[in-house]
C-alpha cells in the first residue's frame, strides 16, 4: 500500500493499494467515533461492491444505511441532492456520524456536496471506484452537482477525512470507463511530468496502476496544498476542461468527462499551436497519446454552439475565459481570453 498525506484546510490520508476494501471499516474506525454510517453509492457499484463495504463496516460496529441512485451524470443534479439530504435526517444522522462515497466521480461530487451542507457539514470518506475518480475527483475537496445550464455549478469546497483506492475496483470497470481516466492521467503528463507521459508512450494502457495513481496524486497534492481554493495554480489542472465541459453538456452527457476531456485537450493544444505557444510535434505525441489509449480527439459540434456554452462555465470571470493552454509537454500556462475571442480561437483547435 501506499500513502499520499494531504495537507489543506484538513490533513488526511489517500491510501493505494488492492484490496484496500476489506480494511475500510477499521479504518474509519480510527478516525470516526460515530454510530452511524452512511454509504452513498451508484445503481452499478453498489451490487458488486456494497455488500464488501457493507461488512466491513458492520465488523467494526457501525450501523450501515446505504443511499443508492442511477448511475450517471443525469442524476448529478439538485433532485437527488434532496433525496439524499432527507434520506440524512430521516435516519437521524448526526454530526459525528460519517458518509462514505463508494463509486466514481458521481458518486464522490455528490457524497461530498450533501456532507458538506448537511448539519453544516459531517465527516465524509471518498472510496473511488473509476480510476478517473482515483487520480482526481476524490482528492482535493471540490464538490458539486449540476443544473440545467451547466455543469458543477452549485458546490463546495471541502475535504474529506480519509481517501481509500482499492485498485482491485478497476477490474471491474468497462474498457471505455477505464479509458476516461486515461484522459486526466495524461494530462498530469502534459501538465507536470514529461517523464510520466513518456512512460505512457512506452507502456499503454498496461501501466501498473498502484504505481501510475501514486504519481498522479502526488501531483493533484501538490496543486492542491499550493492553492486549495482554486484562485491560482490549481487552476492548470482544468486543461481540456473548459471546452471539456461544454462538449459534455452539449451531448446532453452523452459523452463521458473523460472523453470530453480528451477532446478538450486536444483542442487546447492545437489552439496552442495555432497561437505558436507550442510547437507541432508536441501536439503530434499528444494527439497520438490520447489515440493510443482509445480516447477521442475531435467533436462533430462547432466552435458556435461551444463557445456558447463554455461562456456560461464558472471558469468565466466578467469579460475574460481562462483557458490552459501547453506549451511543452510537461509545462502549460494560463491564457486569459476575451470573451469575444473564444469562438475563433475554438475553431483555430478543431
Ligand atoms: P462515473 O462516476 O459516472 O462512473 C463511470 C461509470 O462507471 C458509471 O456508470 C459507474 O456506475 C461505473 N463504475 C464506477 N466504478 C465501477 C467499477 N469499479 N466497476 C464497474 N463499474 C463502475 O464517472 P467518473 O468518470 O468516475 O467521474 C466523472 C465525474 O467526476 C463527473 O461528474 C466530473 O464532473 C466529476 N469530476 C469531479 C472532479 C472533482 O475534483 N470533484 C474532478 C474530475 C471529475
Ligand atoms: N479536477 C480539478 C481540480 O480538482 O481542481
Amino acid at each position: 500500500m501506499k500513502t499520499v498525506t494531504i495537507s489543506a484546510s484538513k490533513e488526511y490520508h489517500v491510501h493505494i493499494g488492492a484490496e484496500l476494501l476489506d480494511s475500510l471499516g477499521t479504518m474509519i474506525a480510527e478516525i470516526n467515533d460515530g454510530q452511524n454510517a452512511v454509504i452513498v453509492s451508484d445503481s452499478n457499484v453498489w451490487p458488486i461492491y456494497g455488500q464488501k463495504a457493507t461488512d466491513s463496516l458492520l465488523k467494526n460496529h457501525f450501523s450501515v444505511h446505504n443511499f443508492v441512485f442511477s448511475a450517471g451524470e443525469e442524476s448529478k443534479n439538485p433532485i437527488t441532492y434532496l433525496n439524499l439530504l432527507n434520506f440524512l435526517a430521516e435516519n437521524h444522522i448526526t454530526r459525528s456520524d460519517c458518509i462514505i462515497a463508494l463509486g466514481g466521480g458521481v458518486v464522490g461530487d455528490m457524497a461530498g456536496f450533501a456532507a458538506s451542507t448537511y448539519l453544516r457539514g459531517i465527516s465524509y470518506i471518498q472510496v473511488p471506484t473509476t480510476l478517473l475518480s482515483m487520480v482526481d475527483s476524490s482528492v482535493g475537496g471540490k464538490t458539486g452537482i449540476d443544473l440545467p445550464a451547466g455543469k458543477n455549478l452549485v458546490g463546495t469546497f471541502y475535504q474529506p477525512s480519509l481517501v481509500l483506492c482499492d485498485t482491485a475496483t478497476l477490474r471491474t470497470l468497462p474498457h471505455s470507463v477505464f479509458a476516461d481516466g486515461c484522459a486526466e492521467v495524461i494530462k498530469y503528463g502534459i501538465l507536470y511530468d514529461e517523464n510520466l507521459f513518456s512512460q505512457l508512450e512506452k507502456e499503454g494502457p498496461s501501466f501498473c496502476p498502484e504505481e501510475i495513481i501514486f504519481k498522479c496524486i502526488e501531483w493533484k497534492k501538490s496543486a492542491v496544498m499550493q492553492d486549495e481554493f482554486d484562485i491560482g495554480a490549481r487552476q492548470m489542472l482544468n486543461l481540456g476542461h473548459t471546452i471539456g465541459h461544454a462538449i459534455e453538456k452539449a451531448s446532453g452527457y452523452a459523452i463521458s468527462h473523460g472523453k470530453a476531456v480528451s477532446i478538450g485537450i486536444s483542442i487546447a493544444t492545437k489552439i496552442a499551436v495555432s497561437l505558436n505557444l507550442c510547437s507541432d510535434s508536441d501536439w503530434k505525441r499528444i494527439i497520438a497519446l490520447l489515440s493510443q489509449f482509445d480516447l477521442p480527439i475531435s467533436t462533430e459540434y462547432s466552435s458556435k454552439i461551444l463557445a456558447e456554452i463554455a461562456l456560461s462555465d464558472k471558469k468565466r470571470s466578467g469579460n475574460h475565459i481562462s483557458l490552459v493552454l501547453p506549451a511543452t509537454i510537461g509545462c502549460c500556462k494560463l491564457q486569459k481570453v476575451p470573451v469575444h475571442q473564444l469562438e475563433s480561437l475554438i475553431k483555430a483547435g478543431m
